[in-house]
């Protein structure tokens, strides 16, 4: 720069929905996802997991109790979890209205669903790989849907992440070119060997510092930072030079960024 210019502002970050804009409308649904890109979110964030007859569907818990009306289409099936039932049973359930009336009916998505649902809005997709040891084979079968859906994969607009770092080396070997985060936050001495295949260290917002975004970016990998709700946990990451913040409130933190 000129002497005496000022640096340029560093770009702000990334603005995530988080399960969709999941603060106003249920979780892991097409209508949060529709909610994230009228709130102009940059990307949406998802779960996947798998069904006893092997499709992928969008849902956080391993049980299908919290978010869906599972328990009393079927009494008999406890605990319910997503790996137990079928797509088609799983299809019956309503997983809107536990997160209010309006919402009734909402059905659990399948991946290919929420792909082509979003194909055309422009967001970018953080796409989380839940509890894969509960579905072993299931990086393969979402490499597959991407590839059924090849517009998700020009641009730069996909990344895959989860907590199994493990699940996320499979996935690096399957799409090599597909960016990968790894859930968490590895002491800075694992950066250098995870930086062999991961792009992206995410973590929660306790306990991240600056130095430690500096340590993250010096191995050249970003840091994606979850789950802010609150201005001034935004402002703060902001501030750490996060590249993308994951949030329920896609519309907070877009005023926030385009007020500062
Ligand atoms: O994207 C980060 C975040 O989704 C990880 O936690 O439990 O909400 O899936 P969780
Ligand atoms: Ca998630």
């Amino acid at each position: 720069p000129l002497p005496g210019a000022a640096a340029a502002p560093p770009p702000p970050p990334v603005n995530v929905a988080h399960r969709g804009a999941s603060a106003y409308a249920p979780e892991n649904t097409v209508a949060a996802f529709e909610l994230a890109a009228a709130q102009r979110a940059d990307m949406f964030e998802l779960d996947v997991q798998e069904t006893r007859d092997h499709r992928l569907v969008l849902m956080h818990d391993t049980t299908l109790v919290r978010t869906t009306d599972a328990e009393s289409v079927f009494p008999g099936r406890a605990p319910w979890r997503v790996g137990d039932l079928t797509l088609a049973e799983i299809r019956r359930l309503d997983a809107g209205s536990w997160s209010g009336p309006q919402h009734r009916g909402e059905p659990v998505p399948t991946l290919g669903e929420a792909l082509r649902a979003m194909e055309g809005s422009g967001l970018g997709l953080l796409l989380e790989i839940k509890a894969p040891r509960l579905y072993p084979g299931i990086e393969r079968r979402v490499a597959d849907e991407l590839r059924r859906n090849p517009s998700w994969l020009r641009g730069g607009r996909l990344a895959v992440q989860s907590f199994d770092w493990g699940s996320m080396r499979r996935f690096h070997r399957i799409m090599p070119r597909v960016p990968v985060g790894l859930l968490g936050m590895p002491p800075v001495s694992r950066l250098a060997g995870l930086a062999r295949f991961a792009d992206q260290i995410n973590p929660p917002y306790a306990g991240l510092t600056r130095d430690y975004v500096r340590h993250v970016h010096r191995h050249g990998m970003k840091v994606f930072a979850w789950t802010a709700n609150g201005r001034s946990t935004m402002r703060r990451l902001v501030s750490h030079r996060v590249d993308g913040v994951i949030t329920d409130r896609p519309d907070v933190l877009r005023t926030l960024i385009h007020a500062s």
